[in-house]
């Protein structure tokens, strides 16, 4: 057994060596996200914010003084900003679900890298554009899912292409909260005209991506979906703003049976809100092996404690626990120091949409399945 566990003990990566190039950068949407860029940005000495857009008036300005950022020009619109700004090298898209294709496109378009906060968009449409945009601008585009700069994270993927499954043919993901519609902030994330999806866009792309890119992404084939909205319509929800249930016009909770490629299925829930602390736990079973990921009360990517391998030994059945990794960097700036490093280094997207837009036609399959009420087949074109 111990043997086991020294060969899943630490996750080693090495980082590119710094080639003193300095880059310019945008923030556009300077809502609660932008915060984490702001502070990630702030630590690299190799990075200057030099302007920051937002919808709002004076929401930008305010930003600027409550970050002590210094020297930026500010702009009503991503648009305003990338036509302004032509020395540019990347802008962080941190505005809600339903600009994040309007901005990207924009972004690609003029020759601008992007760091594209999650969910990737709304549609597969829309992924299909942006990735478009991408291809041809030839610039990096990176999806901002801060949960796989995880150790633990990472653990999962070499666990399972470690081969110590074997062959994996069922997947149960998703997480869960009680209690947890994203309001503190106002509507932003609960009305359709801003986010176009609730929880299962919000945090089931965490789930997916923590399963699909530990087997590769393979492709979907059909979803059976079904999404409800039971908490999020109910005025007590709200304490204090009763109102926000007449804006609620998303998914408070979804579930979904997907088939993909390779003869895995996969059987997935999430939750904003429901009668239950949380939709289960990860299961990854394989044939020699399956893996337990704990799922936390509060999902948002994270793992609620150590994994367990399930195996067998000479004939008996044995359970492994895999330790806990330690991260020597934050997520947040993980993610975004990966981002840079990418723009300086020319080096590929940490998080590409070549995978995230297999996560973003599971999730449209799934609203659209839920929609129509009966099982659909995905299909994503090749771009
Ligand atoms: N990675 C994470 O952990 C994480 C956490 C929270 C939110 N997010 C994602 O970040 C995004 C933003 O979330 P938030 O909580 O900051 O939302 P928010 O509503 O607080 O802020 C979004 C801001 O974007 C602005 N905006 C919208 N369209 C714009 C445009 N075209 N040009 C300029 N500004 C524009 C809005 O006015 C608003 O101020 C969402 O997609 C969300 O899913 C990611």
């Amino acid at each position: 057994m111990s043997e086991i566990l020294d060969r899943f003990k630490t996750i080693i990566e090495e980082k590119p060596d710094s080639t003193g190039k300095h880059i310019k950068v945008g923030i556009i949407g300077t809502g609660w996200i932008a915060e984490e860029h702001i502070r990630c940005y702030k630590k690299f000495d190799d990075v200057e914010v030099v302007a920051l857009a937002d919808l709002i008036p004076g929401k930008a300005e305010k930003f600027a003084k409550d970050h002590d950022v210094k020297n930026v020009r500010f702009y009503s619109s991503g648009a305003e900003l990338i036509d302004n700004e032509p020395d540019i090298d990347a802008v962080s898209i941190c505005t809600y679900n339903r600009q994040h294709a309007p901005c990207a496109i924009y972004a690609l378009e003029h020759g601008v890298n992007v760091l594209l906060e999650k969910p990737m968009c709304v549609t597969l449409e829309e992924a299909e554009e942006i990735v478009r945009a991408e291809k041809k601008s030839g610039r990096i585009l990176s999806i901002g899912f801060q949960p796989r700069c995880d150790n633990n994270m990472k653990m999962i993927k070499k666990i399972v292409r470690s081969g110590e499954l074997g062959k994996v043919y069922y997947i149960q993901t998703g997480g869960g909260r009680r209690r947890g519609i994203p309001t503190p902030y106002g509507t932003s994330f609960i009305d359709d005209k801003t986010a176009g999806l609730g929880a299962l866009a919000d945090i089931g792309c965490y789930s997916l991506d923590m399963v699909l890119n530990a087997v590769g992404y393979p492709k979907p084939l059909t979803v059976s979906g079904y999404t409800s909205d039971i908490f999020g319509k109910r005025p007590s929800y709200y304490p204090g703003h009763p109102e926000y249930a007449d804006v609620f016009s998303v998914d408070d909770f979804a579930a979904a049976f997907i088939r993909l490629e390779g003869g895995i299925t996969l059987d997935f829930r999430i939750s904003w809100a429901m009668n239950m602390d949380t939709a289960g736990d990860t299961l990854i079973l394989g044939d020699k092996a399956g893996l337990r990921i704990p799922s936390t009360e509060c999902w948002n990517g994270s793992i609620g404690g150590p994994m367990t391998i399930y195996h067998e030994v000479a004939g008996e059945q044995v359970e492994t626990k895999i330790p806990i990794q330690d991260n020597d960097m934050d997520n947040f700036e993980a993610k975004i120091r990966s981002f840079v490093d990418a723009v300086e280094n020319d080096l590929p997207a940490p998080v590409p949409s070549s995978e995230i837009i297999i996560n973003q036609a599971i999730i449209d399959g799934i609203a659209k399945s839920a929609k129509a009420g009966k099982e659909i087949e995905i299909n994503i074109p090749e771009i």
